[in-house]
């Protein structure tokens, strides 16, 4: 079991992973002997990330990218296709929250959460699938969220996309596990991201009523998603393909 969790150098790419649930993914990648290829779209907080994590005996390297952008992500694949040539792990994990009733959500903002949260996992995955089917076992994580497989009040392009990902999951395990292409979701229930925090910061969201929500009364840390997540791109989740893995304290049984 143990040596399954070991990447030997092998690349990861976590996108988002400057920060939150995303960091602390690259971050348990990094400690299992993974090169964590970290993407998002401020090069400061992706090279503080990366600092934390060289520091830590970590091998990362940064790459900036909007996820969203399918220009974006095609040049990101070409500079990791040039310095590796092939993949082993993908974690898409960018994504974003708006929150309004559907009646008064704009447009524009319908559209941007989609970009960030459901056309990210397209362009990434259509992108980097050659690279991931050069390497051994390989593997994507997409990161949807409890709300991907519940509702929640005032997140319908947060939900809508969610549940997107999930079932774009299930699809892609389909016609990907006979190529040997795990392809799961993980769905976070509440997390401390700084995303998070801030949300509990302005008083926009209100922690009690998170933490009554899920069965072991409070919310998750980053680790405890980011520890699930590296465990399901390693070989030791090796016939894990198509779950709905739900992380989430027990907030979805009830
Ligand atoms: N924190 C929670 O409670 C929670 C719960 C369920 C699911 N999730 C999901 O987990 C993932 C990470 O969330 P988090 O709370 O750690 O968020 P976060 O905002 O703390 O971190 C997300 C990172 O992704 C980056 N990012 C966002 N859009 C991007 C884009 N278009 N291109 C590149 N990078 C982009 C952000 O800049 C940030 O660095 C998201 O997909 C989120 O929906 C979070």
């Amino acid at each position: 079991m143990l040596r399954k969790l070991k990447f030997n150098g092998e690349v990861v790419v976590v996108t988002g992973g400057g920060a939150g649930i995303g960091k602390a993914t690259a971050d348990a990648l990094a400690q299992m002997g993974a090169t964590v290829a970290i993407v998002g779209r401020t090069r400061e907080t992706l090279e503080s990330a990366a600092a934390d994590l060289r520091a830590r005996g970590g091998a990362c390297e940064v790459f900036v990218a909007d996820v969203s952008r399918e220009d974006q992500v095609a040049a990101l694949a070409a500079a990791v296709e040039g310095k590796w040539g092939r993949v082993k792990g993908l974690v898409n994990n960018a994504g974003t929250n708006f929150r309004t009733p559907l009646a008064d959500l704009p447009s524009e903002k319908w559209r941007e959460i989609m970009g960030a949260n459901l056309d990210s996992v397209f362009f990434m995955c259509r992108a980097f699938i050659p690279l991931l089917l050069k390497s051994d076992k390989p593997s994507i994580v997409n990161v949807a969220s409890s709300f991907g497989v519940i509702g929640n009040p005032q997140m319908p392009a947060y939900c809508a996309s969610k549940g997107a990902v999930v079932n774009l999951t299930r699809q892609m395990a389909i016609d990907y596990g006979r190529k040997g292409l795990r392809v799961n979701s993980l769905c976070p229930g509440p997390t401390l991201s700084p995303r998070v925090s801030g949300y509990i910061e302005k008083g926009l969201t209100d922690p009690n009523a998170l933490k009554a929500q899920v069965m072991l009364g409070r919310l998750a840390e980053c680790e405890e998603i980011g520890d699930v997540a590296a465990f399901l791109v390693s070989d030791a989740a090796s016939f894990m393909n198509g779950s709905t893995v739900v992380v989430d304290g027990g907030q979805t049984i009830n």
